[in-house]
């Protein structure tokens, strides 16, 4: 049993907490923001994620998983001091795309006036290289008197809507460290994940995850131009990625076309790669296709909702506001299934795309409406699927929810005033939806 401090209790503090917690450590999560904190305690989850409230709740309940806002209680707590802090705080996109690290900064300047013993300081945010020494230069500078501790880099790789599968089997674990000894300690923390296990320095231990993630983007990028040309040339995309997909060096993974990536960590970490490359005068020239492909892939969404809609209207024709009096209904508001994070949501985009046109929006999304109301303007939210398809003139799938997969489509055309759909998951068959009668685009299924 070791005695572990979890800084930040979002979608990856939480899941790790509770999951180090389940391998029977005693867990302290610290969170600056007091609502969270005070809801954890009552038992409400602050975020969705499959899994997560019951793996919290029964480690609350062992006594194993406490939420403090102190971080004096955290660090300091006179039975049980603190002998590993995770930092798990937001590193979201800064001016230029370069990472903010205010939070980091942050927390790091609280350890060290806080901290009354040694401790080993392991970062599990995404940050850039080089973050691990700059930690270690704040903790040393400002604590009021020298106590020694160490840095670790260990990056973490969830998926939002998996966190905690991916947690618990994660496909390697990295630690960067200067200390090896320090590295080791943290080492021992997994052994019951009995994953691979990278040890290597500080830099490179951040550079895997920047590399990691830049890497899964340009495969999605990848496919999202391969479709661009399906569509020129005939082809469906989906069977192209199958076909590569079995060549072992290539993998089916991350080869699905559509809206292109969104999310919190993608578009953030592909720009916070590319700032990084920028400031040391190296052009990174693939990363920018990569962002660029993936920006034109939700216009791509916009143009055919376009050409669809306005095909035989001829009073749209080179008119700015092409889709004034057009309902168009978005079916999925998060970045991706599975989760209510709506930070760089690429339905919410492509809807401010058809506002800018004049639409009028309806929208739907099982698990993400509280917080897509938050942000989402002049948009009418509706109950489900069939309410939504009422009086429309063409649906967008901007989500590959599950329950979308297995629509009343006969029933859903009949509410339509139109029965145009446009896929942006590539959740339909081309050809059924023809034989029901939709006018149907997905991405790169064959001739547009
Ligand atoms: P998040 O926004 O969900 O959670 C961050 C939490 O930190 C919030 O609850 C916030 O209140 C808290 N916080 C901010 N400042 C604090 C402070 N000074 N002291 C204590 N708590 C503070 O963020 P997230 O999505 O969990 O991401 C955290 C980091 O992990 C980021 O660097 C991200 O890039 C990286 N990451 C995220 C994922 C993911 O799937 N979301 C996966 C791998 C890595
Ligand atoms: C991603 C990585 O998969 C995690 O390994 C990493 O830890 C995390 O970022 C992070 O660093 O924070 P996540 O953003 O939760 O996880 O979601 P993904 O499943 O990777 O999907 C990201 C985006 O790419 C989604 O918008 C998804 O719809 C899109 N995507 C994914 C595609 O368009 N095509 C695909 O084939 C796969």
């Amino acid at each position: 049993m070791k005695n572990i401090v979890v800084i930040g209790v979002g979608y990856v503090g939480l899941p790790m907490a509770a999951g180090f917690a389940d391998f029977g450590n005693r867990v302290m999560c610290v969170d600056v923001n007091e609502d969270r904190i005070a809801g954890l305690k009552n038992g409400i989850m602050p975020i969705y994620e499959p899994g997560l409230e019951e793996l919290t709740r029964r480690n609350v309940a062992a006594g194993r998983l406490i939420f403090t806002t102190s971080y004096e209680d955290a660090l300091n707590g006179k039975d049980a001091p603190a002998e590993y802090v995770f930092i798990a705080v937001g590193t979201p996109e800064g001016v230029d795309g370069e990472a903010d690290l205010r939070y980091v900064r942050a927390v790091a300047e609280t350890i060290a006036v806080t901290m009354d013993h040694p401790l080993i300081i392991i970062n599990k945010s995404t940050v850039p290289v080089g973050t691990g020494d700059w930690v270690s230069d704040i903790v040393r500078s400002k604590q009021p008197k020298p106590i020694p501790f160490s840095v670790v880099s260990n990056p973490e790789f969830l998926r939002e809507g998996a966190a905690v599968t991916d947690f618990m089997y994660p496909d390697r674990v990295v630690l960067g460290s200067l200390d090896e000894n320090a590295a080791q300690k943290v080492a021992q923390l997994y052994l019951p994940l009995r994953a691979p296990l990278i040890i290597t320095d500080l830099r490179t231990a951040e550079m895997i995850k920047y590399a990691s993630n830049a890497f899964l983007a340009t495969k999605i990028s990848f496919i999202n131009e391969i479709a661009n040309i399906c569509e020129a040339l005939g082809a469906d995309v989906k069977e192209v990625a199958a076909g590569m997909g079995y060549d072992k060096r290539i993998g089916r993974a991350f080869l699905d076309a559509g809206l292109g990536y969104g999310g919190s960590c993608f578009p953030k970490d592909v720009k916070a790669l590319s700032h990084m490359a920028n400031i040391q005068g190296k052009h990174p020239q693939l990363l920018e296709a990569v962002m660029q492909i993936n920006a034109d892939a939700r216009r791509s969404i916009v143009s055919k909702v376009r050409d669809l809609v306005c095909a035989n209207d001829k009073r749209t024709s080179g008119r700015l506001n092409r889709l004034e009096g057009k309902v168009i209904g978005v079916l999925g508001l998060a970045f991706k299934a599975n989760t209510d994070d709506m930070r760089e949501s690429q339905p919410v985009d492509i809807i401010r795309m058809l506002q800018a046109d004049g639409a009028t929006i309806k929208a739907y999304d099982p698990v993400a409406m509280e917080n897509a109301g938050r942000l989402l303007k002049n948009v009418t939210l509706c109950e489900d699927s069939y309410e939504l398809a009422d009086g429309c003139d063409a649906i967008v799938i901007g989500t590959e929810w599950n329950e979308f997969k297995n629509l009343d489509l006969v029933k859903l055309k009949k509410a339509m005033r139109h029965p145009i759909i446009v896929d942006g998951r590539n959740l339909y068959d081309p050809t059924k939806m023809r034989e029901l009668g939709f006018t149907y685009r997905g991405v790169g299924r064959g001739y547009v």
